[in-house]
């Protein structure tokens, strides 16, 4: 079986073309959607994350400004900041890069920003409005992999879908979006995680496979069925001396193993990762529509 490989660069192009007549409908109002991005301390591949989603805001006429922080940042001082962010006109969406450094609350600052401006999804609100089968935000990963699946067409309506990983920001809300009656829903879904025992007996009955564990390629070809669609979250480093770098990234998936036995698979990179920059895009322009009405 030839499997075919889920890019994510024609999905975000198509979404990012669909975007661009709702900015240029705004800017005829005055209005340029924008983010506020808060980073707290030194981390490189926080501070590359924020670069990125900069350049792409930039590239489609939206405004985002970086408020960085030192490490040493105090929970108070950074609720503060928030509530500033809360009430500046300005600001459609506000966005605090994880992982916050250990001595801050992450819970506490995530349900400090107003659900309303919470592009990111990961307010209790909004996640609870998942689960009501009701979603005002979707945070950017899940729905990333719901835009990969429709745009290219594949079912999820009464599937065996099997979510692996179970975080809050991508296996809940995703095993909660695909399990409701909702488009890109309806399937029957088993959520797995690192405590499941004998993964391989679920992994192997799924007609989609989601893999959100964060484990470098746990799942490989013997653990799934013949002609299964798989998207690969995951986002690994893991050691490789031959190349300059010193590693190499993978995803959740053996790739090449699964390849010829799967109908379909994400590429890591190149899949779902490429998405996520894009639906905060979207999400920071629905929260300027929203604010606007
Ligand atoms: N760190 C890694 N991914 C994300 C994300 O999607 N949102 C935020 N806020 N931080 C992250």
């Amino acid at each position: 079986m030839e499997t075919l490989i889920l890019k994510g660069k024609p999905v975000s192009c198509k979404i990012k073309e669909d975007i661009a007549s709702k900015i240029t409908n705004l800017s005829s109002e005055g209005i340029v959607p924008s983010l506020a991005v808060i980073i707290v301390g030194n981390n490189p591949a926080s501070k590359l994350y924020v670069n990125s989603k900069a350049k792409t805001f930039k590239s489609l006429n939206c405004y985002s400004e970086i408020f960085e922080f030192s490490s040493d940042i105090t929970q108070v001082e950074l609720l503060n900041h928030i509530d500033f962010l809360n009430q500046e006109d300005k600001f459609h969406g506000i966005l605090v890069q994880l992982p916050l450094p250990k001595h801050l609350n992450e819970t506490q600052v995530l349900e400090k920003i107003i659900p309303i401006k919470d592009v990111d999804g990961f307010h209790p609100q909004n996640q609870g409005y998942i689960m009501q089968g009701t979603p005002k935000f979707i945070p950017c990963t899940p729905l990333g992999c719901l835009e990969i699946l429709k745009y290219y067409d594949i079912d999820t309506k009464g599937k065996n879908i099997v979510v692996v990983g179970r975080s809050n920001i991508v296996g809940k809300p995703m095993a909660s979006l695909l399990s409701q009656n909702l488009d890109y829903g309806n399937a029957t879904v088993t959520l797995c995680h690192t405590k499941t025992n004998d993964l391989v007996s679920f992994t192997s009955k799924a007609d989609i496979i989601i893999a959100a564990v964060g484990v470098a390629e746990l799942i490989n070809g013997s653990m799934i069925k013949k002609g299964a669609h798989i998207i690969d979250v995951g986002i690994n480093r893991v050691k490789d001396i031959t190349i300059d770098k010193g590693y190499k990234v993978v995803g959740d998936v053996d790739f090449d193993d699964v390849l010829g036995k799967a109908a379909s698979i994400t590429p890591v990179p190149g899949g779902v990762g490429v998405m996520t920059v894009t639906m905060l895009l979207s999400n920071t322009v629905q929260a300027a529509i929203n604010q606007n009405k």
